[in-house]
């Protein structure tokens, strides 16, 4: 239950993959039928995500996954866009966004974090307002990796548009998994390895006439944008595997909400609530706050029963620091300390579900009883009245 971490290949996505290991593997810029082959299966893919994401085949550029993409959308636009050297992000993004922009707010370039409300919402009238007119590009997140809300993500672009920004979004939590509205997105990064595929290969769409700057430079593949020699069989993995996740989507969206429905009502209990937004979030996200429990705790308890779920974003799981997102909703740092998230995926069933439901609450309970966080709570007869506004249940 930790999809948004990442998921396994899919058979069809490996068996796709396999022939451009050993008989196809040749190197696409080849001038010779082994080149040739290996191209043309780079240029079949590059038309089929185009196809996805309803763009055109020379809009698309694979790189090596959504941290590529993230740094190369960043860096590439502000440094093609000298004359401008404003950036507005948001402090819930992942670290792919948050980190290149704070290089490059070390290097010449003013960067605005805007807030979000309490579900984790960016109102597109704080892009109005942020927006300069030497704003080079606005980055906002599709959707969360740790909570899962999904971000007006076509009100904030047409606010971008209207001031003359590019709109870049990190769709790497989205993409494949919920229908994209791409009319206001000037880029856009994907990433393999959380729609099935393999890892270590992603997409970034950059619209026609977007002024963009390459990362890497070196033979001028993908169009000069991305040098080295392509990763065609792991892009032909990913397509493949994009392929049945958008072909699927219909079908597995609604299935994997109503486990997730089904896990929250079993999983929330005294002294928990669901952070992020009730509606609009992932489908297959739930994301628990349990007061007087360590988050880290729970993760390897539950582990002990074969359950793995994770405190926050995999990247940061080690760090002891609690996790910007859910600060960033105005949650104490012990609350953040305390919260799961568990992201559904195709293979979970309502038997897991069931499974993970009979597990949890006991173990929540043993913890508590060992809480330090608990007994000096209840020494002080403490009331968390301020914790209504996160749809806390009391008693
Ligand atoms: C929102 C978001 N952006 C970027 C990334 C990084 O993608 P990749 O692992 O392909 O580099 C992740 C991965 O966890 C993510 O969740």
């Amino acid at each position: 239950m930790d999809h948004a971490a990442t998921t396994p290949l899919r058979p069809e996505a490996l068996a796709a993959m396999k022939p451009y290991f050993d008989r196809r593997y040749g190197n696409a810029s080849s001038l010779h039928s082994f080149g040739q082959e290996a191209g043309e299966a780079l240029e079949e893919s590059r038309a089929a995500m185009a196809g996805l994401l309803k763009a055109k085949p020379s809009e698309i550029y694979f790189t090596s996954g959504g941290t590529e993409s993230d740094n190369a959308a960043l860096k590439g636009v502000a440094s093609a866009n000298r004359d401008k050297r404003h950036i507005i992000t948001t402090k819930i993004e992942h670290h792919a966004v948050l980190n290149p922009a704070e290089w490059l707010s070390k290097n010449g370039c003013e960067v605005t974090y805007l807030p979000v409300d309490r579900y984790g919402l960016v109102d597109p009238a704080d892009v109005d307002k942020a927006i300069k007119s030497d704003t080079a590009l606005v980055s906002v997140m599709w959707a969360n990796n740790e909570i899962g809300t999904i971000e007006p993500i076509n009100e904030i672009g047409k606010v971008c548009h209207e001031h003359g920004a590019y709109f870049h979004t990190d769709a790497v939590q989205a993409f494949g998994k919920i229908p994209l509205d791409m009319r206001n997105v000037d880029l856009l990064s994907a990433s393999s390895h959380k729609l099935y595929g393999p890892k270590g290969v992603g997409l970034l769409y950059a619209r026609e006439g977007v002024k963009i700057e390459p990362l890497l430079h070196g033979g001028g593949q993908e169009h000069g944008m991305r040098s080295g020699t392509e990763n065609v069989a792991g892009i032909v993995g990913f397509t493949k595997a994009a392929e049945l996740a958008f072909k699927e989507m219909p079908r597995e969206m609604p299935r994997q909400q109503k486990l997730r429905d089904r896990l929250v009502k079993g999983i929330l209990l005294d002294e928990s609530w669901l952070n992020g937004h009730p509606a609009k979030r992932l489908p297959h996200n739930a994301h628990v706050c349990y007061r007087f429990v360590e988050g880290e705790s729970l993760v390897l308890m539950l582990d002990g029963e074969g359950i793995a779920v994770s405190t926050g974003s995999a990247c940061s799981s080690k760090s002891l620091e609690p996790s910007h997102v859910l600060l960033s909703l105005g949650l104490k740092h012990e609350e953040a300390h305390g919260s799961l998230r568990f992201t559904l995926g195709r293979q979970n069933t309502k038997a897991d579900v069931d499974y993970v439901i009979s597990k949890l609450p006991p173990i929540v309970e043993r913890l508590r009883k060992l809480s330090p966080f608990k007994s000096a709570a209840e020494a002080a007869a403490f009331i968390p009245t301020e914790h209504d506004e996160h749809g806390h249940k009391h008693g």
